[in-house]
């Protein structure tokens, strides 16, 4: 390996023009941990962007695979710097862990920027902290590489059954609604669904977009799906380690590896896996950063006619320790490449992607089913569009028959319908009047929520997932279609159009629907329409968007002011512009 290349590390440790600079960097970090004559060696800074901690338990795991990254730094020869990121745990950060993840970035940009750093480990895990990460190493676009946590083992429950974290949570307080369970049964539930260290183990919104950083070619092959306490996930680890130091070598950027086939191919993996809603937003906002053009429809041409294959809840049945027995993301990809669904491109390894996949066929095909017999014909998104929002998606594969069935009557076309609208105003008042009797809300009814978008929450939310009033869960309605300016959980299956673009508080035609206003969603189409007169219509826009609730900090302020809508990534704008930071060296 050629130890040639000069880092930007030596712009600190050993600036030709600034000796007094040099001496105050040096004595600093030689007081820490390091010597006068390694920094100054040219061997590599490579940065452990450290993401877990006591308030991110979903990423706590990295605390015990950092001392293996720095074993393989170490063993290729590079110096090992680790520092925290500001963390992101979906369960804990209210009012939402999704107003934190721009900020997590921009504070990464910072560090990436300032600090003598010449190529970083991604420590990924919970929902937006791999976005976060991978947004930012776009950003300043030095060697970087993605290690996954990798999700918890299994949950059960009573033994036998196979409980997954955070759909068990939407299906118990079905159960709870309709009466069946008690409170304290679904706090055990909620226990055992989350067994161990790493982040959720169903494919909710943390599975599907580690699998999107691996389809991106951004980690190791197989990285993603290793549970978190296997011994594999510490090996991991030390390849991870190892080879970021030879990507610093060969400056192996994340613009040469995040190219739009690479988006595409990760498009098409979303809809295989059964992947979360979510991924739409975080993917834009990684396009966005590292100035890769991708747009609302691109999930729909590339992604649509792409089969479910992985039998994983919430679209399937089983869990994160099954998906890796049965060879993880790359046997699912394997299907893809036979299939020719999947593009070639550059991947951290240094090798193409299709290469990567040599020899990862699956052998559990309960699991994994083969291209040509799959779960589900055409399980991507669909992308709608109509007067209550210019773009939305809408993830099919959750869709059940119960649901198709009991809206074919409607239309007589299974995959169009009518609905009356029930508006809420954000996740309290759904709470507050969900089950209050003058609505009479049945089975023919649309639930709405507005004001949960990335302004008028402020962050956006994952309140679209409502669930239908306790008198028709107890009847055995146990979803309604559902609409909102918000985000639903990747771990919900709920039938939902999400991701509202623009949000009512953005002048979103979502500002003028009234309950008891007829909607007409149309699958076939993607027409998501409000049966208002257009006269009408026109008279309610003249009372303006949403106005949302007032700023609570500074940060929801500033963000408010410069975030662009879901539909876009959901990106601070103006951060938009700097791309290939690193080629900026700061001033001393
Ligand atoms: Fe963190 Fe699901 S809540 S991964
Ligand atoms: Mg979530």
């Amino acid at each position: 390996m050629s130890q040639k290349r000069k880092f930007r590390s030596l712009e600190w440790f050993d600036s030709p023009h600034r000796t007094d600079m040099t001496a105050l960097y040096i004595e600093r970090y030689c007081n820490n941990a390091f010597t006068y004559e390694e920094l100054r060696s040219g061997k590599p800074v490579i940065g452990i962007a450290q993401t877990g901690s006591d308030l991110s338990p979903c990423n706590k795991i990295h605390q015990q695979l950092s001392p293996r990254v720095r074993d393989g730094i170490r063993e290729a020869g590079g110096i090992p710097m680790e520092f925290p990121v500001h963390p992101i745990q979906e369960t804990g950060k209210r009012p939402t862990a999704a107003l934190d993840r721009n900020l997590a970035y921009l504070g990464l940009v910072e560090l990436l920027h300032g600090y003598p750093i010449d190529a970083v480990v991604l420590t990924t895990g919970c929902d937006k902290t791999t976005p976060a990460l991978l947004m930012a190493a776009a950003t300043v676009d030095i060697p970087a590489i993605v290690l996954s946590g990798g999700p918890m083992l299994n949950g059960w429950l009573d033994g036998d059954d196979l409980i997954g974290s955070g759909t068990a949570i939407w299906k118990m307080r079905r159960e709870l609604g309709a009466g069946k369970i008690t409170e304290e049964e679904f706090l055990i539930g909620a226990s055992g669904s989350a067994p161990s260290l790493g982040h959720c183990n169903t494919m909710g919104t943390a599975s599907t977009m580690n699998a999107i950083a691996e389809a991106l070619g951004m980690s190791l092959t197989g990285c993603s799906a290793i549970p978190a306490p296997y011994r594999e996930r510490m090996g991991m680890a030390y390849v991870t380690g190892k080879r970021i130091v030879e990507m610093a070598h060969e400056d192996l950027k994340p613009s040469d590896v995040m190219t739009r086939e690479a988006f595409l191919n990760a498009i098409a993996v979303n809809s295989a896996i059964g992947g979360s809603t979510n991924a739409q937003p975080h993917l834009h906002a990684i396009a966005n950063h590292v100035g890769v053009e991708l747009k609302p429809a691109d999930w729909q041409v590339h992604g649509h006619d792409v089969p479910l294959l992985l039998n994983m809840q919430p679209a399937g049945k089983y869990l994160g320790e099954r998906f890796y027995r049965a060879g993880g993301v790359p046997a699912i990809m394997w299907e893809l490449r036979e299939a020719g669904r999947l593009h070639d491109a550059p991947t951290v390894t240094g090798k193409g992607m299709l290469t990567n996949l040599d020899g990862r066929e699956s052998k559990d095909r309960e699991m994994i089913h083969a291209y040509d017999d799959p779960i589900v014909d055409q399980a991507g998104f669909v992308v709608m569009t109509g007067n209550l929002f210019d773009t939305a998606i809408m993830k099919t594969s959750v869709i059940s028959k119960e649901f198709r069935d009991r809206y074919l009557c409607n239309k007589g076309d299974e995959n169009a319908f009518e609905a009356r609208a029930i508006v809420f105003e954000g996740s309290e008042d759904y709470h507050d009047r969900i089950n209050d009797p003058d609505l009479n809300i049945d089975e023919y009814c649309v639930l709405v929520v507005r004001g949960a978008g990335p302004i008028g929450w402020p962050g956006s939310a994952e309140v679209v997932n409502m669930q239908p009033p306790d008198a028709l869960l107890k009847r055995g309605i146990t979803s309604l279609p559902t609409i909102g300016d918000g985000r639903q959980s990747g771990t919900a299956d709920s039938p939902s159009i999400l991701n509202a673009s623009p949000e009512a508080a953005a002048g979103g035609g979502l500002a003028y629907l009234k309950t008891g206003d007829m909607v007409r969603i149309d699958l076939n189409t993607g027409r998501c329409d409000a049966l208002v007169d257009e006269a009408e219509w026109e008279e309610r826009k003249k009372a303006g968007p949403l106005i949302p609730p007032e700023s609570q900090t500074p940060w929801q302020e500033l963000a408010r002011n410069h975030v662009t809508q879901l539909a876009a990534g959901g990106c601070i704008d103006l951060a938009i512009k700097y791309q290939k930071v690193r080629d900026a060296i700061p001033r001393h």
